[in-house]
């Protein structure tokens, strides 16, 4: 092609102005300037390149720290500062935001960040409990709740929700996250967000969500955290980007990369996700951050030679905060001297962050209003996160219906969680205090139930079995045996990957041992991820995944047990048998050799000296088989329900159409109770091979005992949609296998045809 001098002139001018143009506050979604965009447009105008530059800087101080260095009071003064995280009380809060606003040059407010992921003070379940729960209103309870109490020492910016799909239990981070399935991830997405930032930013009470980590976080190497993630970009559109699209449209105005490398680029210094995927096609245009030193890291990974290097890939990609490493702070300037980076780039990182400042009301309200108080540990709050408890906990089985137990029965409470106030709040609870929680032991003394306390293991690692014959004792002076055991907080979370799932510590040989006495046993498991019990099951005659409960944990499972409310969870997560299953998913591929189980052959019926054959197998594991020990969305309550045949309103649809699906659902069991109706689809065949089940919809159902309803759902043709080979979002004509049923193992089927 040959370049004519007008279409030159225009290139060089255009490449003077960067690729975006010098309409700085202006976003890719071309959306009309707003009055906030006026205000950014001339504060910037006004702005030196140092002070700009600043505004890209977000300091962290430790969260233990207790001193406010000088040297930061300074770099405030001098604006190179636009935000900070983990500032530790509200007084330091004033401090700097009076420096910022008083005397910095342009008096410009800073954000105040906080990992305020599942409760500020007051904790609820971690976030795979409340994923569990399948409910909108717990989600956005809970994060209400963090945001009045959060708000109200200053903090206008939380780093959550944590969006990632965790597909593998040994990643420490699962404990974060909304589980496995892009639908239910999607839909409790746009609930987090409700829940932080209320009706508007604006509100006093709002904080700025953070949508993270940008992307594949989750999907880890053999769970290592940090690890690589190698993701196809149509599993990419299909799997991991859909919570994220759920945040931004629901308003989420931050977005977080992650640590890892997607397909050989951190996702720190990648243009095409967070310029072209994320800006582009997301239309997002609110700011994005990095985490903590992950744009360093990137010298780490092989990707940038230095730091210098590290701020122009950044820079350049698109991200607009750095969190806690410095190299925007030490190199821009330069970067920009040699033409490398265009100021203009620099504008429209700068026009993103100050926007959300206008949006949070922080120019005309930089402090905390007089009248916030918070309302710390307030009944409300407590009953809230109760709640969140109770709809979290998942009960798993229930032999004889050994649940719930009758008001006088004599307990033997055993166990290494009974009565740890700390581990039972779970991960990131920099805030949360031991004092104010209530454990079950507390719990059941106050509610004068007649029991005896034998903790046995001081701590889910203990290995010392010297209270052992103490336990024995208690469990065989008593009517029901209560385990309570699981996991210390500590052992999930960020760095916190195990490769053994199995219960730590001396517990599983406790169980043996309590089993032996032929009395029921109860195991109530805290923990930040499924547990394999796959040994010691069969000792526990009714288990209930309580995660990690938070404050509430005590009144919470005393309820459970005792019947005053019942378990309401649903698994978020397939439930692996061993860790060597994993990763595991109920939405995988079929593959071109499924299972079956009437080909499996388990490994000690080979015969030996076998010859080299594939003995008719399938994709399975010879020793464990292909099946879980519980399938995603599986959970009992304290009743039972029928579902009767799933009627369809027609067999072919075309676009346009509504397709009625419903189901007979009755309660047979003999009390009230509640059932989470779950809808799944599988495309049969398409020009991009299909999961074999994903989940379309749900549905919460209160019946009598005894009573029946009519459960009704509608699907559309978007909703039988994905991202094809050439990443358009397509709907291809074929045959669909749908499901309704109580989780994802459910064959409650029938079939239709899209045309
Ligand atoms: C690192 C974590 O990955 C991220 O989730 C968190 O928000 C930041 N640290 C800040 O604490």
């Amino acid at each position: 092609m040959k370049w004519s001098v007008p279409l030159l002139l225009l290139l060089v001018v255009l490449m003077a102005f960067g690729i975006r143009g010098c309409a700085t506050s202006e976003t890719h979604s071309m959306r009309p300037p707003s009055k906030i965009d006026q205000k950014v447009n001339q504060l910037l105008s006004e702005m030196t390149l140092e002070e700009k530059i600043g505004q890209l800087n977000l300091r962290g101080t430790s969260s233990r720290t207790k001193v406010l260095p000088d040297s930061l009071k300074q770099a405030v003064r001098e604006g190179h500062i636009g935000a900070f995280l983990n500032v530790m009380n509200s007084d330091y809060v004033k401090e700097l935001q009076t420096i910022a606003v008083e005397e910095s040059p342009h008096g410009i407010p800073l954000i105040f960040a906080r990992d305020v992921i599942h409760g500020f003070k007051t904790i609820f379940p971690i976030p795979l409990g409340l994923a569990a729960s399948w409910d909108q209103q717990v989600v956005v309870d809970a994060s209400r709740v963090s945001a009045v109490e959060a708000s109200a020492q200053g903090i206008r910016w939380t780093f959550a929700p944590m969006l990632d799909i965790s597909r593998d239990a040994r990643w420490g981070r699962i404990a974060e996250s909304p589980g496995e399935d892009p639908y239910l991830a999607s839909v409790l997405a746009q609930a987090y967000i409700q829940g932080f930032q209320g009706d508007s930013l604006n509100d006093p009470t709002a904080m700025a969500a953070c949508a993270k980590h940008f992307i594949g976080y989750g999907a880890a190497l053999g769970g290592r955290d940090y690890n690589t993630a190698t993701i196809d970009e149509a599993q990419l559109r299909n799997v991991y980007l859909p919570p994220f699209q759920a945040a931004l449209n629901a308003g989420a105005p931050t977005v977080m990369t992650s640590f890892n490398e997607v397909n050989g680029v951190p996702a720190s210094g990648d243009e095409f996700l967070l310029d072209q995927v994320l800006r582009k096609e997301m239309q997002f245009d609110g700011f994005v951050v990095s985490d903590w030193n992950s744009v360093l890291e990137m010298i780490n990974h092989g990707f940038a030679a230095d730091q210098k290097q590290a701020a122009e890939l950044a820079v350049n990609a698109g991200l607009d905060m750095e969190m806690t490493s410095r190299t925007y702070e030490s190199y821009l300037m330069t970067l920009i001297e040699e033409g490398k980076v265009n100021e203009s780039q620099i504008d429209f990182l700068v026009a993103n962050i100050l926007r959300v400042k206008f949006q949070l009301g922080l120019f005309e309200r930089p402090f905390i209003p007089a009248h916030l108080d918070g309302k710390i540990y307030s009944q409300e709050h407590l009953q809230k996160a109760k709640n969140a408890a109770i709809k979290s906990s998942v009960l798993l089985k229930n032999n004889n219906q050994l649940l719930p137990l009758e008001k006088n029965t004599k307990i033997a409470l055993i166990g290494p969680l009974a009565h740890q106030a700390r581990e039972q709040l779970g991960t990131w609870t920099f805030d949360g205090e031991a004092e104010a929680s209530i454990t079950p032991l507390m719990a059941l003394e106050e509610q004068n139930i007649s029991l005896t306390f034998v903790e046995t293991l001081s701590y889910s690692r203990d290995k010392d079995k010297s209270a052992f014959t103490k336990a024995v004792k208690a469990a065989q002076e008593s009517d029901v045996i209560v385990f309570i055991g699981g996991e210390e907080a500590i052992l999930s979370g960020e760095a916190h990957s195990r490769a053994s799932l199995n219960l730590p510590g001396a517990q599983e040989d406790l169980i043996s041992e309590l089993a032996k006495t032929g009395k029921p046993i109860v195991g109530v498991i805290m923990a930040g991820r499924p547990i394999t019990i796959n040994t010691i099951k069969q000792h526990m005659d009714a288990i209930l995944m309580a995660w990690h409960p938070g404050t509430m944990s005590g009144p919470a499972i005393y309820e459970m047990l005792f019947g005053l409310a019942e378990p309401g969870g649903r698994l978020p997560v397939t439930w692996p048998k061993t860790s060597g299953q994993l990763p595991l998913f109920y939405n995988h591929k079929n593959t071109g050799r499924p299972v079956n189980p009437e080909k499996f052959v388990q490994m000690d019926s080979i015969p030996v000296g076998a010859w080299q054959s594939s003995l008719g197998n399938t994709s399975h594991y010879l020793d464990v088989g292909y099946e879980p020990e519980f399938p995603f969305g599986y959970g009992l309550g304290y009743s039972r329900f029928s579902y009767g045949k799933v009627h369809i309103d027609k067999t072919v649809i075309k676009a346009g159409d509504s397709l009625r699906v419903s189901v007979e659902l009755t309660n047979i069991g003999d009390r009230k109770s509640h059932e989470v109706v779950q809808l799944y689809i599988r495309d049969q065949t398409a020009s991009l091979t299909r999961p074999v089940k994903e989940l379309k919809a749900f549905q919460h159902i209160d019946l009598d005992q005894g009573s029946s309803t009519e459960v009704v759902f509608w699907l559309k043709k978007e909703d039988l949609a994905f991202v094809n080979r050439n990443m358009e979002k397509v709907t291809e004509p074929g045959l669909f296998n749908l499901w309704v049923g109580a989780d994802s193992s459910t064959s409650n089927g029938t079939s239709f045809t899209y045309e």
